[in-house]
């Protein structure tokens, strides 16, 4: 039996989104969240750069916590680095990439947008998946460098400015012979928490589709074996930068976080 952790990644506070699923999964597990707010946004890093960076941050993670599992909870940083991750380390990886799939299996009209950072959008594991599972679709892709800091804001303030949310996800909308777009991938895991102020500005009703349970469920299965005892008090945030202020403190708080030592 083991009470390794499991590790829960991103660039920012957007990879809660996934925590709160596999928390639901696997409550009997102890988390370590580890926000990468040093090299916060990722969305307009250079690829081998990004890569180079998070398998060093990897190097250390292993070293000094010993998991079980990791959970690269970002669509920018999975859609590049899993191959390399996988290639150097012995432990399972699990990624989110955009829920093309379930997009295209789950769309009438055949309108699908897939909201994203520019790095998600750029990726040729992006442009591969539609190729792969969604060739009968139109899938426009959209890319936001700002929607990630304005969900971090949201968070933090709870404040949002709705025309400058619209601004950001309006492309996502299209009208083309009768049809609509009906799906909208939320292929960030910022956006989630935007979730209920995109239905509040969206011209038209449509799903958002947000993956975190599918990849919950997906760390579950490669986890069989439920550690000893309950883990008692709060899981751990590390924050890459060493000095995320107070309001973030206090927002991982109520996630259940502390800050390591
Ligand atoms: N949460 C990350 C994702 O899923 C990216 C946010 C960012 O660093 O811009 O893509």
């Amino acid at each position: 039996m083991s009470d390794r952790p499991v590790i829960v990644f991103d660039s920012g506070i957007g990879g809660l989104t996934v925590l709160r699923e596999l928390r639901v999964v696997m409550p009997d597990r102890r988390f370590l969240y580890v926000a990468d707010d040093a090299g916060f946004p990722y969305g307009d890093w250079e690829e081998a750069a990004l890569v180079e960076r998070i398998v060093a941050l990897f190097d250390d993670l292993l070293t000094e916590h010993d998991p079980a599992l990791a959970v690269i909870a970002c669509n920018t940083a999975s859609t590049l680095v899993m191959p390399a991750l996988r290639a150097r380390f012995s432990i399972p990886f699990v990624g989110t990439v955009p829920a093309i799939k379930p997009a295209a299996e789950r769309t009438r009209s055949g309108l699908v947008s897939v909201l994203a950072t520019p790095g998600t959008v750029r990726r040729d594991y992006t442009r591969g998946l539609i190729d792969q599972f969604a060739r009968e679709c139109h899938v426009r892709l959209v890319g936001s460098a700002r929607l990630a800091p304005m969900a971090e804001h949201f968070l933090r303030t709870g404040t949002v400015d709705p025309e400058e949310l619209l601004a950001e996800a309006g492309d996502c909308f299209l009208e083309q012979a009768g049809r609509r777009t009906d799906i909208v991938v939320l292929a960030c895991t910022h956006y989630p928490f935007l979730a209920n102020a995109l239905r509040k500005v969206a011209p038209w009703p449509v799903d958002w589709l947000d993956p975190a349970e599918a990849i919950a469920r997906q760390a579950l299965k490669l986890l069989p074996e439920p550690p000893a005892t309950l883990p008692e008090g709060f899981d751990r945030v590390i924050f890459t930068s060493g000095s995320a202020d107070h309001a973030t403190r206090r927002l991982l708080h109520g996630f259940g976080l502390e800050t390591a030592a």
